[in-house]
């Protein structure tokens, strides 16, 4: 049998407000996450393929933003190799696979989700090709997009990912599952200002950092706390409870930097302008009531959160008091969206 074709898909990064750090076995989570599916910050991919069962063995050509990326290309080709028996015809493919993101490289903004998710996307678009299917497969697009990068899992899913077994009804290791139906209408629409304080790429790699948790004494600790906070905040994000959800997603970005500060090796991943964002953020909303609050990942660019209803009220604090801690005062401005997208 033979086909061929293109399929191209743009997938968005994710922001997790419940932090997944920590994990075993082939990329399994030590605890449950949950995050808000980002709109504007996506990858997008596409992948020619030639699937042909004479041909021996896989082929990859991978382009990142035009240019040959030997490093990209070698994680790339690794991940397709360990999902062969998930996909049993990529050993017989030709593939090329071209890749960009909508956010440059250099924003500080970590891309493998996004990166990941779109590939998985691709892959199981390809599948359905071959089983003349109609549907995608998202719980499988998720699953393949976790093999390439944890937290992508939740970028093949609209608006709220939530991804890890818990006391969530359907949750999965394997998989993540769709949470946005389950909560206020509020957080569909969810503002994120993503504050670039830093443009070069601080972040410890996925591999180093999950790899710190085990050796931390307060593993066990952290993967109880998390799993308690899950049940909190999504109970906290039924009924917009904005103070309680606030609580919990700015102990949570907090605690995963606690968890690098006093790592084996220690990880600062905070900068200055970090810490000034953080006190700016709390001063305006103790002194305005508006619920915006700031979220991490395991880098120091803060992710603003508000609800929608507030974009105007917060647009010129954030220009005159957090634009000029931003790297060239950038700020990246998204919100919650409805994950991959199929492009022609
Ligand atoms: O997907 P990974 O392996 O790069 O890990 C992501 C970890 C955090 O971004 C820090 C937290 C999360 O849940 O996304």
């Amino acid at each position: 049998m033979q086909y061929s074709g293109t399929v191209k898909w743009a997938s968005p990064s994710n922001i997790a407000l419940v932090k997944y750090w920590g994990k075993h076995g082939r990329q399994l989570p030590r605890n449950g996450s949950i995050s808000l599916t980002l709109k504007e910050c996506i990858s997008e991919t596409s992948i020619t393929y030639r699937i042909d069962s004479a041909q021996q063995g896989m082929e990859v050509d991978f382009t990142f933003e035009g240019k040959q990326n030997p490093a990209f290309s070698n994680r790339i080709e690794k991940y397709l190799t360990s999902i062969q028996d998930h996909l049993p015809w990529l050993r017989n493919a030709k593939l090329n696979i071209e890749s960009q993101n909508s956010f440059p490289h250099s924003s500080g903004i970590a891309s493998s989700a996004s990166a990941m998710s779109a590939i998985a996307m691709c892959l199981v678009d390809i599948k359905r090709t071959i089983e003349d299917t109609i549907e995608i497969d998202t719980e499988l697009s998720s699953n393949l997009a976790r093999l390439g990068s944890g937290s992508a899992a939740r970028s093949v899913i609209p608006l709220i990912g939530q991804w890890g077994a818990c006391d969530l009804e359907g949750s999965s290791d394997d998989h993540a599952i769709a949470y946005g139906e389950f909560v206020d209408p509020i957080f569909h629409n969810y503002h994120d200002d993503i504050c670039i304080v830093s443009a070069a790429e601080k972040s410890v790699s996925s591999t180093a950092g999950h790899g710190l948790m085990d050796k931390s004494v307060f593993a066990q600790a952290r993967y109880t706390q998390a799993n308690n906070r899950l049940y909190a905040i999504t109970s906290a994000m039924k009924t917009a409870d904005l103070d309680q959800f606030i609580s919990i997603v700015e102990d949570e970005a907090l605690t995963l930097h606690g968890l690098m500060l006093c790592s084996e090796p220690s990880f600062v991943l905070l900068e200055p302008n970090t810490i000034k964002i953080i006190e700016a953020i709390r001063t305006y909303r103790k002194e305005s009531k508006i619920p915006v609050c700031f979220t991490l990942d395991a880098g120091p660019n803060i992710h603003m959160l508000y609800p929608a209803a507030y974009a105007k009220d917060i647009a010129d604090w954030r220009d005159t008091i957090i634009k000029p801690f931003c790297h060239n005062g950038r700020i990246i401005k998204d919100e919650v969206g409805y994950g991959p997208n199929k492009l022609h």
